[in-house]
């Protein structure tokens, strides 16, 4: 049968033309034929030779892997101008293909039209290397609690490898894989428990792929760990006195960081002359008027929190007995050091004493002990 290029269209399956190719080649003279595999990354382009043995001039086909002619004899057949015939010498056929695309894929048929037993089939693998994977949480993490996390990699041929790290150690994963078409997406999630401390720690998902050689698509995650906030009002240094200024600063921490602070004193009124700047209450001129326990509140989603500070303004001319801690640990040292020294002459008294009076009643040679 001399086979016309459109009636090579056939239906069965391509693993099953590619078997009776093969099949085909091995029972005829077959040593000198080559299949010349091209793998190609998605997007590039692809160049598929064929090599001719014993070239007498007779008509070249080449077939895509659905068995459509690409070209005869140098002839376009097919309209896609993807497809470029580069070479075509007595010994060599070449044609190249541009923005490869998984659907290329397959076994890409060379042929003389003259003798369909005379042919080569070059298969075309197309690798798709990952993009940056994705990761996407479950549910917000709250201290105390689990994390799940997602490692994401929709699209790769063959499926990427994905690794968790933290600290620069693995935390292993549990790897999904679903085919959609002739990519896969693959995912990898883990569990964390979570406590305050964790809030803004980095995680990392590395996405590994042959196509990729040694490099990663690495995603980074910084954990978001949501907790109560803390609130510690920042004392100011020394004692008031009247007609000074009080500046008071809060502290907060949370995850959300509370938005507002409440300044209040508590069982009376904020001072007329207080003024409120975000977390800084601060008071000019200060008066006696203005003693009192201060608080400093704020709140979020998860808890709330409070501090306070009990304010003296003191008289300006008052003489005030310095509470430090200095003077205290200095009385204590000279006094102990007087008990001390009281002891001392007292058990050398005693000892001399009693030493003397045995001298005295005994007379024994516990004197030889001079
Ligand atoms: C080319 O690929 C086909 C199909 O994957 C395989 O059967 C064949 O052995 C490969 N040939 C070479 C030379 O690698
Ligand atoms: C096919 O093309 C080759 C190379 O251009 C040429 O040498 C040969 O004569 C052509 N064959 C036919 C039958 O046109
Ligand atoms: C490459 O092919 C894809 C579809 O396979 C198409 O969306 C894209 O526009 C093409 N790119 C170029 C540069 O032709
Ligand atoms: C506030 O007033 C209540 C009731 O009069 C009293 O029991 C409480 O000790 C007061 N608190 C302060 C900080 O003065
Ligand atoms: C404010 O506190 C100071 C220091 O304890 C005290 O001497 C003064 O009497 C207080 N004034 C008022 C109005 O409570």
């Amino acid at each position: 049968m001399r086979p016309g290029p459109r009636s090579l269209l056939l239906p069965t399956p391509l693993s099953l033309s590619l078997r009776a190719l093969v099949l085909l080649c091995l029972a005829t003279r077959c040593q000198a034929v080559q299949a010349e595999n091209v793998t190609v990354l998605e997007g590039g382009t692809a160049q598929i030779s064929c090599r001719l043995q014993n070239y007498d001039g007779s008509i070249v086909v080449i077939q895509n892997p659905r068995r459509q002619t690409l070209f005869f004899n140098g002839t376009r057949a097919l309209k896609d101008d993807r497809f470029q015939m580069v070479l075509f010498t007595p010994r060599l056929v070449r044609i190249t293909l541009t923005n490869v695309s998984v659907s290329d894929e397959g076994g890409y048929f060379c042929q003389l039209y003259t003798d369909d037993t005379h042919h080569q089939v070059a298969t075309l693998s197309v690798s798709v290397p990952p993009d940056t994977p994705t990761v996407e949480v479950k549910q917000e993490a709250v201290e105390g609690g689990e994390v799940e996390l997602t490692c994401l990699s929709l699209r790769s041929k063959p499926p990427a490898t994905l690794r968790w790290i933290r600290d620069r150690r693995e935390i292993p994963g549990v790897v999904s894989q679903q085919e959609n078409g002739k990519t896969v997406s693959v995912s990898s999630t883990i569990r964390l428990s979570v406590e305050r401390k964790d809030n803004g720690a980095a995680v990392s998902c590395e996405a590994s792929h042959p196509a990729l050689g040694g490099q990663k698509r690495v995603r980074h995650y910084r954990l978001d760990v949501h907790f109560a906030p803390t609130v510690r009002i920042i004392p100011p240094p020394g004692i008031l006195r009247e007609g000074d200024s009080l500046s008071l600063t809060c502290s907060i921490t949370g995850n959300p960081l509370p938005r507002d602070v409440q300044w209040t004193r508590i069982n009376d009124t904020l001072p007329e002359r207080a003024e409120i700047s975000g977390p800084t209450l601060q008071v000019s001129r200060l008066s006696q008027s203005h003693n009192g326990t201060y608080l400093c509140q704020a709140q979020n989603n998860y808890g709330r929190a409070a501090d306070h500070y009990a304010l003296l303004v003191y008289d300006p001319g008052a003489v005030i007995e310095t509470h430090s801690a200095v003077p205290y640990a200095v009385i204590g040292g000279i006094l102990a050091l007087l008990v001390f020294t009281i002891i001392c002459v007292l058990i050398i008294t005693i000892w001399c004493s009693v030493r003397q009076k045995g001298s005295y009643r005994t007379q024994e040679p516990i004197l030889n002990w001079y």
